[in-house]
């Protein structure tokens, strides 16, 4: 297996040009099983997700192909499909779980593997499945696989109260609701922009929805939904932690792409710690305005909250700030696997619960370490920047999930990393 190589203590100077975002992809591509026309995605993120969400499509029987070396993607579905999501595909990534809603709208029945336990929490999906249910789809667990039929063989419209804004339930009760009978209104939806983009791009291919980016979601369900091109919205979990880059390393980095309303609580935070981040032309430049970054207390919430995707990255920052920083994370239950492999770094942080207390050091110290999850195997990686020494990432297939070219993006601003292939 690769792992990444990063020497530690050059200055960064330079662009980064940030992606489409995973999480919308993720999302829209399901859409294509909505239509019978095409539809074609631009600015796609070239990951191993977005390559498991397409074997996921082509199983289902979506006809995929991938232009500009994966950046665009077209999708087409149409005739008879398949309606089974089989768990060897589905337990690779839970992102897999978006093909339920539109599955069942097209087909009225699915048969969707439960994506199962992941490193960072249970994650069940009864926030999914009851909103289906209220909208007509009587929905069995069996053999490990959510067997769902729509009553009449159609979704119908209903008023769904979320008990969490749960971006997947939002996403696939969306979906769902494009093509049901009648009205359906989601309260408590999820307001992250990848939302909004899913919102967007429905619409585009003739959807009536209102509210996205609210709590208060209204989708007016229609006969049909036709073809459309849709530009992915920029990646702000990539475009955060490339704006974290210079902060831990020090230096000048401009992500290009990047835009403030994606990441306003985030750069409310950087702020605070003594980061000074400003709007240019072609995205957010990012410096340190003194000396190492200070403390700053971080508590993860939905959008537009500080987003727990983010919070991995904003430990290794807190790691070398001065004085001592709260991080409290409040959507995952186990999303704190960064913590030991920090400490192994010479990070002085002490865990309890869902609460991390970080004392920042002075500099750490290169070393061995694991990658456990997608968001902090790249925090190891911006600890390493800063790290006195050699700092070798292994088990980095999580990272390839989520962060293209990570390796050539950080040397082109100066950073010493390198990728090396595994046996
Ligand atoms: C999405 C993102 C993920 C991000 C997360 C929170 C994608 C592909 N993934 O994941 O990167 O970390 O949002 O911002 O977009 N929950 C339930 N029941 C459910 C659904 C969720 O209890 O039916 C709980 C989960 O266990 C978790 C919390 O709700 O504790 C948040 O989950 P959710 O917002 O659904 O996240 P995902 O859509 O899985």
């Amino acid at each position: 297996m690769d792992s990444i190589v990063v020497k530690g203590g050059r200055p960064l100077s330079g662009q980064i040009h940030i992606a489409g975002a995973k999480n919308a992809a993720l999302a829209l591509m399901p859409a294509t099983l909505l239509s019978e026309e095409p539809l074609t995605l631009t600015n796609a993120p070239r990951l191993s997700d977005i390559k498991t969400m397409t074997e996921l499509l082509r199983s289902l029987g979506s006809e995929i192909t991938s232009m500009q070396d994966g950046k665009v993607q077209t999708m087409s579905t149409h005739g008879t499909i398949n309606t089974t999501a089989d768990y060897d595909i589905v337990r690779k990534m839970r992102a897999s779980n978006l093909v339920l809603g539109p599955l069942l709208a097209r087909e009225g029945y699915a048969v969707v593997s439960l994506p199962g336990g992941c490193a960072i929490g249970a994650r069940p999906m009864d926030i999914h499945t009851d909103g289906l249910a209220k909208m007509g789809a009587s929905i069995e667990l069996k053999d490990g696989y959510l067997h769902a039929k729509a009553a009449g063989g159609k979704l119908k419209g209903a008023v769904i109260d979320f008990p969490f804004a749960s971006v997947g339930a939002t996403e696939n009760i969306m979906m769902a609701a494009t093509l049901a009978k009648g009205t359906t209104v989601i309260n408590n939806a999820a307001r992250e922009p990848e939302i909004v983009d899913l919102a967007t791009c429905l619409r585009r291919m003739g959807a009536q929805i209102d509210g996205d980016g609210t709590s208060t979601i209204t989708i007016q369900g229609v006969d049909r939904l036709g073809g459309a091109t849709h530009p992915v919205v920029t990646d702000r979990i990539e475009l955060g932690t490339y704006m974290l880059a210079p902060v831990i390393a020090g230096g000048e980095v401009e992500c290009i792409g990047g835009r403030m309303d994606l990441v306003a609580a985030f750069a409310e935070k950087l702020d605070a710690a003594g980061v000074s981040v400003t709007e240019t032309e072609l995205g957010l430049k990012v410096a340190r305005k003194n000396g190492r970054p200070s403390a700053v207390n971080v508590t993860t919430e939905p959008f537009p909250g500080f987003p727990t995707d983010l919070q991995a990255q904003m430990m290794a920052m807190l790691c070398v700030a001065e004085g001592t920083s709260v991080l409290e994370e409040k959507i995952f239950e186990n999303r704190f696997m960064h913590a030991p492999e920090l400490v192994r770094m010479g990070a002085n942080i002490e865990v309890h619960g869902g609460t991390a207390t970080v004392t920042g050091v002075k500099r750490m110290k290169g070393a061995p370490v694991m990658a456990t999850d997608l968001r902090a195997s790249v925090s190891l990686i911006l600890a390493g920047l800063a790290a006195e020494g050699e700092t070798q990432v292994n088990r980095v297939y999580h990272l390839d999930r989520g962060y293209e070219h990570v390796e050539e993006k950080l040397s082109a601003v100066g950073a010493d990393i390198k990728r090396v292939p595994g046996s």
